[in-house]
Formats: C-alpha cells, sequence, structure tokens
C-alpha cells in the first residue's frame, strides 16, 4: 500500500507549473477515435486517469503512442469491441467512449463508469440524449449496448447543465445526420476545449462555452493537432496551498479568468494575491477573514475545489460557511479534518466551519481524489506529520504532486508500506 507521508509547517517559496487538465484530457482520447486518422495532443498530464483510458484505446485495438507530454492516437485498425467491466470501471469518464463509438459506430457496449463515490452520478441525461439522436438503450447488469440504425440531429433540453452529458452528446452528434442543439449545456471551458478539438477535425459545432450549443452533423473527421488547456482545478488547489504556505508561492501556466470565482473569493477573505496574464503569486497571511461558500456550475465557484478550500476556512477569524450544491456526498474529508483539530460540523449540505485553529497532523484518508488534495493542503499547514492513505485517488488528478511540492521546499515523500 503506498502512503504520503507530510512534515508540515513549511514555507513554500518559487514556483509550481500547472499541468494540462485533467478533465479536458479524459474527454479528449474518447473524443480522438471519431477520426479515422491520426490526432496529436500535446500538454497531456501524466496522471492514473490518462493510463487507464489509454488502456481502453488499447483493448479497442487503437494505435496509441505516448512521449513526453505528447499522445499520438490513430484509430485507424480499431474494432468496436465491448469494453469490459473492469476497464469501464477504472475511471468515471470511461462513459466518453459511449458518445464516441456511438457516434462513430453507431454501437456501444460498455459498462456503469467508476469514479469518485461523490455522490449518486446517474447518467440518465447522457442516455436521454442518446436516445433523442435515435439510439436505443439496453441495460442489464450495469451493462449498456446503446446501438442506433442512424443517427439524427435533435433538440436536446439537459435538465442539469452536466459537463458530461454535454460532452457525451457532442461526442454522438458530431457526425450524425442534421443539426443537434443542445440547450442548458454546461459552460465548463473543458467542453470549450473539447469542441475546439472536434472543431481542429472538421467538426462543425458552435456556442460552445455559452448554454446552447449547435453541432451541425458531418460525414467524417480528418486528423488535427490539438493542446490541452491548463486544469483550472490543479491551479486553484496549488493557489490554495499558495495562501496556506506560500512565502511567495508563483503558479505558472494559469488561466486566470477559468479561476475567477476562486480569486474574487480569495481576495475577500484577505489573501495577498498578483494575478499575471498567465500565473496567480499567492503569500500566506496571519489572519483571514470568514466567508461563505455556494459551489454551483461553471462560472460560479467549483464544487472541485470546495474540499481544499475549506482548509484555508479553518484559518479564517469566524464562521465560515460551504455549502454543496452539485455532489450529495462531497464532506467526507470533514471527519479527518476535525481529527487534525478544525471545528467543523455539517448539516445537510452545509459545512460550517470556525476559525482560526490550529491544525496538527496525523493519520487521515484520502476519500476521493479533492478530498485527497484537501488532506495535503492540511497536512502541509500542520505541525508535525500527517499521513495520508487511499493516495491512488490523489495520483488520479494531480501530475508529480510530490515532485512539485518538493520543488517548492515542501517535505513530501510517498512511501510503499
Ligand atoms: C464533471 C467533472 C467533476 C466535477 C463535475 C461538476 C469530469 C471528468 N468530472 O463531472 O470533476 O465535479 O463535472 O463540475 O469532467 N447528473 C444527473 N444525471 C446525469 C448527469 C449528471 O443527474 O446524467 C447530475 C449529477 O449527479 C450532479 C450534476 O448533475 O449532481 C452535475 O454532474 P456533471 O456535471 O455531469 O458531473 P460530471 O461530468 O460527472
Amino acid at each position: 500500500m503506498k502512503v504520503m507521508e507530510i512534515e508540515g509547517q513549511r514555507e513554500l517559496s518559487g514556483t509550481i507549473r500547472i499541468s494540462g487538465s485533467k478533465n479536458a484530457t479524459v474527454a479528449l482520447i474518447p473524443a480522438a477515435i471519431l477520426t479515422d486518422e491520426e490526432a496529436t495532443i500535446c500538454n497531456i498530464p501524466e496522471i492514473t486517469d490518462t493510463n487507464a483510458l489509454c488502456d481502453i484505446l488499447q483493448a479497442l485495438k487503437v494505435d496509441v503512442k505516448r512521449a513526453s507530454e505528447s499522445i499520438i492516437i490513430n484509430p485507424k485498425q480499431m474494432e468496436n469491441i465491448e469494453i469490459t467491466e473492469d476497464l469501464s470501471k477504472k475511471l468515471r469518464a470511461s462513459y466518453y467512449f459511449m458518445g464516441a463509438l456511438l457516434g462513430k459506430f453507431k454501437k456501444a457496449v460498455m459498462y456503469f463508469p467508476g469514479g469518485c463515490s461523490i455522490g449518486a452520478r446517474p447518467i440518465d441525461l447522457h442516455l436521454k440524449g442518446f436516445e433523442a439522436l435515435g439510439a436505443k438503450i439496453k441495460e442489464e447488469n450495469n451493462k449498456y449496448t446503446v446501438e442506433a440504425e442512424e443517427l439524427k440531429g435533435a433538440n436536446i433540453y439537459l435538465d442539469i447543465a452536466s459537463v458530461g452529458a454535454t460532452i457525451n452528446i457532442m461526442l454522438a452528434a458530431v457526425r450524425a445526420k442534421g443539426t443537434t442543439i443542445i440547450d442548458n449545456a454546461a459552460k465548463e471551458p473543458e467542453i470549450v476545449n473539447v469542441a475546439t478539438f472536434l472543431n481542429n477535425m472538421g467538426a462543425k459545432i458552435t456556442g460552445a462555452g455559452t448554454s446552447t450549443i449547435k453541432i451541425q452533423g458531418v460525414d467524417s473527421l480528418h486528423k488535427c493537432f490539438h493542446e490541452v488547456i491548463p486544469d483550472r482545478i490543479e491551479a486553484g488547489t496549488y493557489i490554495t496551498i499558495g495562501a496556506l504556505c506560500g512565502n511567495p508561492l508563483k503558479i505558472d501556466n494559469v488561466i486566470p479568468e477559468h479561476i475567477d470565482a476562486l480569486l474574487s473569493k480569495l481576495e475577500e477573505i484577505g489573501v495577498d494575491i498578483e494575478v499575471g496574464a498567465d500565473y496567480v503569486s499567492v503569500k500566506k497571511q496571519e489572519k483571514y477573514k470568514p466567508t461563505i461558500i455556494k459551489t454551483a456550475v461553471y462560472p460560479g465557484f467549483p464544487t472541485d475545489l470546495q474540499q481544499p478550500f475549506t482548509i484555508l476556512l479553518t484559518q479564517s477569524c469566524g464562521k465560515s460557511k460551504v455549502i454543496e450544491t452539485i455532489w450529495e456526498n462531497r464532506f467526507m474529508h470533514i471527519p479527518y479534518l476535525r481529527e487534525l483539530g478544525a471545528n467543523i460540523s455539517v448539516n445537510n449540505q452545509t459545512a460550517t466551519i470556525v476559525g482560526p485553529t490550529k491544525l496538527k497532523g496525523t493519520e487521515v484518508v484520502a476519500t476521493d481524489l479533492r478530498a485527497g488534495a484537501a488532506m495535503v493542503a492540511a497536512g502541509l499547514f500542520a505541525e508535525g506529520k500527517t499521513t495520508i492513505t487511499n493516495i491512488e485517488h490523489i495520483l488520479r488528478g494531480y501530475e508529480q504532486i510530490v515532485e512539485k511540492l518538493t520543488s517548492v521546499g515542501a517535505k513530501i515523500t510517498i512511501k510503499e508500506i
């Protein structure tokens, strides 16, 4: 078993460079099979979610070449084989193969996806979208067969602005006959990045980044070169760590407008922050003000940053609140924060944090990816040693986290025990 050990209370200074976005990468890799030619994608993060998707590509007999930070995907010889339960369950984003295989072969067979247990995470909106395009869906013991004689453009209204459903419907519709309109589409920057990739391959998508996306179906897609956008959640995590321990900590390769909601909350609580064209520099302060965070779809405060941000709120003078509106099970880090010394209570979907409190290192668990990031932030700030177990969650989404933090002065190691 791998554990992460952190000796806390060290000042962090220097520069951390942000990697390519995990949530964009995990959609771009399945999207690449929609062409019959070669797709080259650069700025791919070296994380276990990327490896899991490459395993699926290989099972589908797609030619995959990986060089540093780049991936060349050639689906010329690919076969539309059932994706096994084992591969489907390795990550949430395996479900993008449903849309991509349906779009390319008019048939996809795979199992319910895996991923962090942060809520029920249904895929009903994805399936409704596929049905609107003409697909029939059969589900038996978690195995989904999605099949269409012909895919035809349709008007699709999403009851919830779901990131996954928006992208998956885009993938299925890109080679459908006629025009598809997705209303109440999610607006996250990762969706824009995927639409840009598909358009680079010859797709006709407009409106990505707004709540109405229009997709004019095309017969085929050609080869292309594409770059993954910087990871706004990784950036937000390190910026939050900078507010706890930075003296100063510069976070480089950032698109600041992607993290506007975070930056304005940091300013509101009194964090010393400098925002450049493609970087953010943060210096820790002795005292922070309390605030209220309410998670929301983009451009609101991202649910994925709520957990790391809570560590900062344990250092605010007074009562803060975190209201989680997206996932029903995203407070699993709270019991561990209490063990570290935080004063937090949870009532329904609201956490109330009273600060400031000292944090003292102990043994904690990374219950999911971003809860794991919160444990790292807490461990870096806490007195003494923090040991984190279940770190495979963290390694799914943070490239070279130990190397990046060590390079700015942290004492952090991964040990096999
Ligand atoms: C993506 C992100 C995840 C982030 C989330 C919200 C990826 C790989 N993951 O997850 O990091 O936390 O967006 O910003 O990009 N829902 C349904 N039915 C559906 C689909 C979703 O009810 O068919 C609900 C979900 O239960 C949730 C809400 O819609 O309450 C938002 O989910 P969604 O935007 O789909 O999240 P993901 O794409 O899974």
